[in-house]
């Protein structure tokens, strides 16, 4: 199977993604490191055992990491997400312990300890753990399988700023340091995750499975889906984060081009801004596979496919 890390901050779209990795057994979950992002760190880290617990995986180790972007203040996204983070069903407290170890020193860890090229980062939040790692232990970086991450956007613009995405405008600076470190990169950005839209049908399909799992993920996804549908006329709610999960299973499912992607970290009109050169107007060399779409029901079939495993 293949080794990952899950970087997260639950979040309902992370909590499916967090699932669909748990119920694939060609992926074997090392640990999951909790970042600041959607909510504070001390609901992050709590909702990712939430999680574990649900899948019945108590065995797989949750971490704690860094509870501020590198130089900024915390922006959070209750208006999205609730003020759990997991707003939705009703959630009881995890009883599983959250591990000593510092996310941070986890992840560098781990990447010293398995042979090189056989760990794969799946990062579903700001990008501060990864890029604490990186700028403590640069050994690390040439030891990355491989980044998967959610982030950024290109025709779809922004969603938190007109031209920023959640997850990097949260930490541009770390986004900034990841995008250009040189491990291999894969971004799913909104261009495809708008595509990823739970509509009726697609939530019906998770109430059919007739289990806890399948229900509180429509829950879950009735409850954030109401942001979407108010401000892009969606129809249903994006599942951002599940996609870089269902890439590692499935490749073919997504389409993009291996391009120079960087981020602004100067200019506050259009900071966190994923600057892709998608028509290769420079020569700057190409950084990271952007992708630009994705065979939504292929992915929903995957997901639903799996999740009702749980
Ligand atoms: C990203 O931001 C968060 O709100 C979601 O969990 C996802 O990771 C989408 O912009
Ligand atoms: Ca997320």
């Amino acid at each position: 199977a293949r080794k990952i890390i899950i970087d997260t901050d639950p979040g309902q779209d992370d909590a499916v993604a967090i699932l669909l990795a748990l119920a694939s057994p060609e992926l074997e979950v090392l640990g999951l490191t909790a970042v600041a992002g959607n909510v504070p760190l001390p609901l992050t880290q709590k909702n990712a055992r939430i999680v574990c617990e649900l899948a019945g995986r108590t065995d797989v180790p949750v971490f704690a990491g860094c509870e501020a972007p590198l130089s900024r203040k915390l922006v959070t996204a209750e208006h999205v997400h609730g003020k759990t983070g997991l707003d939705g069903p009703q959630l009881t407290d995890p009883s599983m312990p959250l591990q000593d170890t510092h996310a941070v020193d986890f992840i560098i860890d781990t990447l010293r300890a398995e042979p090189e090229g056989t760990v794969t980062l799946c990062v579903l939040g700001p990008l501060t753990n990864i890029a604490t790692a990186f700028r403590r232990a640069p050994d690390i970086i040439p030891r990355v399988q491989e980044i998967v991450l959610m982030g950024g956007a290109y025709f779809e613009v922004g969603n938190i700023t007109p031209t920023a995405e959640f997850n990097i405008y949260v930490d541009p600076e770390a986004a900034a340091e990841v995008f250009a470190a040189g491990a291999p990169l894969v971004v799913m950005p909104l261009d495809v995750t708008h595509k990823a839209l739970t509509t009726q049908a697609r939530v019906d399909g998770f109430k059919a499975m007739g289990t806890r799992v399948g229900d509180m993920v429509a829950a879950w996804t009735n409850f954030f889906e109401r942001f979407d549908k108010e401000k892009y006329g969606s129809a249903g709610a994006p599942l951002h984060d599940p996609c870089v999960i269902a890439y590692l299973l499935q490749p073919d499912l997504f389409s993009g081009r291996h391009i120079n992607v960087m981020v602004e970290i100067g200019s506050d009109l259009t900071l966190g801004m994923t600057v892709a050169d998608w028509w290769r107007v420079t020569k700057r060399p190409a950084n990271a596979m952007f992708m630009g779409d994705i065979d939504a029901d292929g992915f929903f079939a995957l997901l639903t496919d799996r999740l009702a495993r749980l």
